[in-house]
């Protein structure tokens, strides 16, 4: 009995041997989680949140006073969906893309947005219903506010 009793003390101390190894082998798991979760959050700035978030780097120039007037409008109907600075969002596209410029989306494009919405063609967030919010006398400071945005981002 006295034997085994030491033994088992023995096994112990045995056992406690490698255990300084573990905090430093516990470090360097941690520094490489941490370098995975670095990398992953720069990813996530640099796409912006992937897939489920549509949103995009914007740069907001300083606006014309019709712009200013349009961004009001754009606020209070259209940001809901294609986000603050039209930088897009979970319910609708960014609309500082290369494929609303003047040359292919025109003007009337974004009446008819508006009059008429959108069926879903380019993006996977369903159709742009009508907005009859939109007075038709706001519509041209809303499109000014549009182009502005969209020049300051290269868009055109
Ligand atoms: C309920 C969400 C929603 C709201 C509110 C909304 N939109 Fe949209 N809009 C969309 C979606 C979704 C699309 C993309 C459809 C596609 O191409 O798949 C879109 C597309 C557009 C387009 C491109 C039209 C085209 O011909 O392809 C314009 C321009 C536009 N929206 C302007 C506006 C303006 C201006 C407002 C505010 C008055 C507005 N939208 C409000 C969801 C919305």
């Amino acid at each position: 009995m006295p034997v085994s009793k030491k033994r088992k003390k023995t096994e112990g101390s045995t056992r406690a041997a490698p255990a300084p190894k573990v905090p430093i082998h516990r470090s360097t798991v941690t520094t490489i989680i941490g370098l995975i979760v670095a990398l992953a959050a720069v990813g996530w700035l640099i796409f912006g949140g992937g897939p489920d978030n549509a949103a995009i780097q914007v740069i907001v120039p300083k606006l014309s006073v019709e712009a200013q007037a349009g961004l009001q409008t754009f606020e209070r109907v259209c940001q809901k969906c294609h986000g603050e600075n039209l930088a897009g969002s979970n319910s609708g596209p960014p609309l500082v893309d290369p494929f609303y410029k003047p040359a292919h989306h025109g003007d009337g494009s974004i009446v008819s947005a508006i009059r008429k919405g959108v069926r879903q063609h380019h993006w996977k967030f369903g159709p742009m219903p009508p907005q009859p919010d939109v007075k038709a006398a706001e519509i041209p400071a809303l499109t000014t506010y549009i182009r502005e945005i969209q020049r300051a981002n290269g868009v055109f």
